[in-house]
């Protein structure tokens, strides 16, 4: 058994129910002639040992109630979006929707992480007709949606790389390097931003 106990099956139907759903509002908004709303959408379970080692390093005990309640990421989707303006319409999209509430916000938009991570993360509460660790029925389950533009996400994969690299020679001038290009696609996608405000306007 691994750390989601029982919950393991539970967590991948999770994860297939708020994808279909998101899939969804992109549909609707598409047919309505508006344009979509991210560029694609990337799902996973966090792996069981990877939330073994969160807990432990948030100090929080070994358990299934810790992966599923304290930790809110067990279900993870990623949209990942054309534009900047897209990702306030995702979360206005996603606050509107009946079968989420958004319980947490971090907008690493507005205030980039010091290393130059750029990202919007949502914590969703998802009601699903089965129970969850605490007993109820219909259950609770945390969502954790990040939604960012391509630039913002080529950034985070390619530092996500790098990071698991230990013997860095020199890991200052890394991290500049990385924050300068961080602030240039930044203001890329500023650029494009503009560019698609001008199409627009025609
Ligand atoms: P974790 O314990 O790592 O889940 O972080 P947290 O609970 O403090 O939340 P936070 O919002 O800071 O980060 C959640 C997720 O965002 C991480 O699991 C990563 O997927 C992503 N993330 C946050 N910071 C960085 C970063 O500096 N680089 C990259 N590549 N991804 C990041
Ligand atoms: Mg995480």
């Amino acid at each position: 058994m691994s750390i989601y106990g029982q919950y393991e099956d539970d967590l991948t139907t999770v994860l297939t129910d708020v994808e279909e759903k998101i899939r969804q509002l992109n549909q609707t908004t598409v047919a309505d002639h508006q344009p979509k709303l991210y560029e694609h959408l990337i799902g996973r379970v966090k792996d069981p040992a990877s939330m073994v080692e969160k807990c432990q390093r948030k100090n929080y005990p070994v358990t299934t109630e810790a992966a599923l309640r304290r930790c809110h990421d067990a279900v993870g989707v990623r949209l990942v979006c054309n534009f900047i303006s897209d990702i306030s319409r995702c979360r206005a999209e996603l606050a509107r929707a009946p079968w989420c509430t958004i319980v947490k916000e971090k907008d690493y938009i507005t205030n980039a992480k010091p290393n130059g991570y750029r990202s919007y993360h949502l914590i969703l509460d998802v009601v699903e007709p089965f129970a969850d660790v605490t007993g109820a029925n219909p259950g609770h389950f945390f969502v954790e949606i990040q939604l960012r533009t391509i630039a913002m996400d080529s950034w985070a994969s390619l530092e996500h790389e790098l990071k698991y690299k230990h013997d860095i020679k020199n890991p200052e001038r890394i991290g500049r390097e990385l924050k300068r290009c961080a602030d240039q696609l930044a203001s890329c996608d500023v650029q494009m931003q503009t560019i698609r405000q001008l199409i627009q306007e025609g």
